[in-house]
């Protein structure tokens, strides 16, 4: 057990609260920081910052959802003496190319390669628990999962491994200096082959059904969100179409020492947990 100070920026989303609550289970000490968190932290206010990082000896980052802020975080943490960062990013983000999806997470990608901390990129395929809820549109339960997504496989990892991959690396000085992980879970599925297990498990009538990457973004809009969102979503699975980010990886191994999670394992703890209702 350490006393040194960790800071988690973005702490009560979906990755954060699972690293935050590992890192607290092994003892370490953690300010969990974001708008809503127990330590006030905005991305766009940066008179708060110095608070945040004061004393912080190690910062993990989930990035904000436009490019440029983590630039001035990591200036101002060098200057606060915070010695090791870990970000978490996308799967295969080297070869994204001119992609209009991703340059949140390049931005922030420049930014921690850019300084002269210790660094540890942990770059994520989807997360499998995404088909819970709402980053891939629909729930399934509302019966067809409409995307423009076809015969390109999605090595979906389980976000508990994410958790795992970040907090192991956190607590582990020295030892992940430099490197950058791809966090891919063990095999890749089409998503029709990914809905097909959850509508066995859970019984509910769910296909998923392709349609093209403009209905998608009207059908987003439909739904209530923004254009600008809608359309970056939309442009993350026209680069997935691209094939480029579909191979898998065995970093989840080397960082955990394990293989990673399997997708019906995922599939029986979410209907397990009732994740399919609507
Ligand atoms: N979903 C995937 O499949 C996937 C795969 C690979 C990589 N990623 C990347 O992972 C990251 C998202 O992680 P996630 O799923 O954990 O996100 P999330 O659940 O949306 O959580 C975002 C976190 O950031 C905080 N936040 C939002 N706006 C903020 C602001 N202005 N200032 C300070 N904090 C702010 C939120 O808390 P408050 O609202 O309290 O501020 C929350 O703690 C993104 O960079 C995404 O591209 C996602």
């Amino acid at each position: 057990m350490s006393n040194d100070i960790t800071v988690a920026l973005g702490a009560t989303g979906t990755t954060g609260r699972r690293v935050t609550a590992r890192l607290r289970l092994r003892g370490t000490p953690v300010r969990a920081a974001s708008r809503s968190g127990r330590t006030p932290f905005d991305w766009f206010h940066p008179a708060g910052w110095d608070q945040v990082l004061r004393g912080v000896t190690t910062a993990c980052v989930v990035p904000p959802p436009v490019p440029g802020p983590v630039h001035d975080v990591v200036a101002r943490a060098e200057a606060a003496g915070v010695r090791r960062l870990v970000l978490l990013s996308g799967h295969g983000a080297d070869d994204w190319g001119d992609s209009a999806f991703g340059p949140d997470m390049r931005s922030a990608e420049d930014a921690v390669r850019g300084s002269a901390l210790e660094r540890t990129i942990l770059r994520a395929s989807n997360f499998a628990q995404d088909f819970g809820g709402q980053p891939f549109r629909a729930p399934p339960a509302a019966g067809e999962p409409a995307l423009p997504a076809g015969a390109v496989p999605e090595p979906f990892i389980d976000l508990e491994d994410v958790a795992d991959g970040a907090a192991a690396v956190l607590s582990e000085p020295g030892q992940h200096a430099g490197r950058v992980y791809e966090l891919t879970g063990p095999c890749g599925l089409t998503w029709a082959e990914a809905v097909e297990p959850i509508s066995r498990a859970s019984g509910l009538p769910i296909v998923h059904r392709r349609i093209s990457p403009a209905g998608y973004t009207a059908a987003l809009v439909r739904e209530g969100w923004g254009e600008d969102e809608a359309q970056y979503l939309t442009e993350m699975f026209v680069l997935l179409e691209r094939g480029t980010a579909a191979w898998t990886s065995d970093e989840v191994a080397t960082v955990l020492g394990c293989a990673p999670r399997t997708f019906e394992g995922f599939v029986l703890r979410a209907t397990a947990a009732e994740a399919w209702r609507c």
